[in-house]
């Protein structure tokens, strides 16, 4: 099984932007945290992250090119506004999970419209870190069911 984990702009910040909401460990410790579950699982993983909408639609369709078996994507800012984002996951057909650090839904009013979230088949929020774990575990469970 592989996974590919996508994270969008500003999550490079991690551990320096606004540790109240994101918490105070840094984006290298997220992806060793994501690599060492991933290692126990037996699970190939590749875990990528831009600050730019073009270079995350290029990653999903490359995703699809590369057989990949399921996606976890935190699309940070553009979860609110990116059509293309979405458009570019329904072109994959694969199953993804959306995941936000924060509990959005406790949030700002522009931050209760997710674009991705008419794709993803569950949402993930509030949990920290271990959101993107869960996330895994639940791509884990759904391509169990489809085998
Ligand atoms: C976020 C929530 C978004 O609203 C915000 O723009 C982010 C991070 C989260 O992980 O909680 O950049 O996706």
């Amino acid at each position: 099984m592989n996974i590919l984990v996508i994270n969008g702009p500003n999550l490079n910040m991690l551990g320096i932007r606004e540790p109240g909401i994101y918490g105070n460990d840094n984006y290298e410790s997220l992806v060793k945290k994501i690599e060492d579950h991933c290692k126990s699982r037996e699970i190939d993983v590749e875990c990528l992250q831009s600050n730019h909408e073009g270079d995350i639609v290029d990653m999903i369709q490359q995703a699809y090119f590369d057989k990949v078996d399921g996606i976890v994507i935190n699309p940070g800012a553009y979860t609110h506004t990116s059509v293309a984002i979405l458009d570019a996951l329904k072109s994959t057909g694969i199953p993804a999970v959306e995941v936000h650090i924060s509990d959005v839904s406790a949030r700002e009013d522009f931050r209760q419209i997710s674009y991705v979230s008419y794709y993803c088949f569950e949402t993930i929020m509030g949990e920290g870190l271990d959101g993107y774990i869960h996330a895994i575990g639940l791509i884990e469970e759904k391509l169990g069911e489809e085998i």
